[in-house]
């Protein structure tokens, strides 16, 4: 039985094999919708989700299966005390495969250990989010026609947004990416980060401003500040606005550059981006239901 813990669990090999059953997907919905006839997803959400959730539930609807679970530890029997292992054991009796998302690191993987069925880590507090790396390289892959020869901005959050951590850890596996970091200096990428970036001479720099990196990128990857992570009201008011992409910050872009954002923006990106042809996130999202179909028939050896 497999989970997904990391983007890493996935060979390169295996990935394009599951973005190729993506891509398949997105072309041809009436055959896989119902794939997964008489199987049931779990979603044990502890922890707010709107995008990942329900982009699961449409995901595993669309493939002809059903969906039970929780999307606020409150009303779950956490707020009785009990463990995720425990948890897990009694879900395993429910469901043929569960998604998970946590506000403690690590979690979704104690979960696996005592599971029956596999568990998909749908983010585990600041640490890791692979469906949504997969959900961003499927749409590079789509996008820019390959995963590799290009320079990457990610801005924003950089220290708490678990999807840019998960995101340059898949990355890295792939070849001639240049890495530019732009966050203030509070929320630069955590050291383990840029320790195994240098481990492995892989080039990167970090920035302050996005106008003086704007020119050279292929992609762009916004990201919100993390609230839910600060220790304190004062910082996050006082970061929260650092980056506004608008129109005119744009106008020093290529033209085919790519904008993505994992979702919910809230002022990171002015509106009035949304109409430029190179923003790319609502499509993302979209992707984001391919690839967690293409996830589950995986998972499920149904593919
Ligand atoms: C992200 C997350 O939950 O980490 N959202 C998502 O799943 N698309 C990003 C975020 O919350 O900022």
């Amino acid at each position: 039985m497999r989970h997904l813990m990391s983007p890493l669990d996935f060979t390169t090999q295996e990935l394009d094999k599951l973005f190729d059953l993506a891509g398949d997907i997105e072309r041809n919905p009436g055959k896989y919708a119902h794939a997964c006839d008489g199987k049931i997803l779990a979603t044990c959400f502890y922890e707010p989700s709107t995008r990942t959730r329900l982009s699961f539930e449409s995901a595993m609807t669309r493939l002809g299966g059903r969906v039970i679970g929780f999307s606020d530890a409150n009303s779950s029997s956490a707020a009785k005390g009990e463990s995720v292992s425990d948890t897990i054991r009694v879900i395993s009796c429910y469901a043929d495969i569960c998604a998970m998302r946590h506000p403690k690191e690590g979690a979704p993987m104690v979960a696996a250990e005592r599971s029956g069925i596999p568990v998909i880590n749908a983010g585990d507090g600041g640490h890791q989010h692979p469906t949504q790396t997969l959900t961003d390289l499927l749409t590079i892959r789509s996008l820019k026609g390959s995963l590799g020869g290009f320079t990457i901005g990610l801005c924003g959050d950089l220290k708490f947004g678990r999807t840019v951590h998960s995101l340059i850890h898949a990355l890295i596996r792939y070849d001639n990416i240049r890495y530019l970091f732009i966050s203030p200096e509070e929320l630069r990428v955590p050291d383990y980060i840029t320790d195994m970036l240098r481990g492995r001479g892989i080039p990167f720099r970090e920035v302050i401003r996005l106008e003086d990196v704007m020119p050279d990128l292929d992609l762009l990857y916004m990201t919100r500040v993390q609230k839910e992570r600060f220790f304190n009201e004062e910082d996050y008011v006082r970061l929260k606005d650092f980056y506004i992409l608008d129109a005119q910050k744009l106008a020093r872009a290529k033209d085919d550059m790519l904008i993505l954002h994992p979702l919910p923006r809230v002022n990171e990106i002015s509106v009035e981006v949304d109409d430029d042809p190179r923003a790319a996130y609502f499509k993302q999202a979209q992707y984001g239901v391919y690839v967690r179909m293409a996830l589950i028939l995986t998972l499920l050896e149904l593919a």
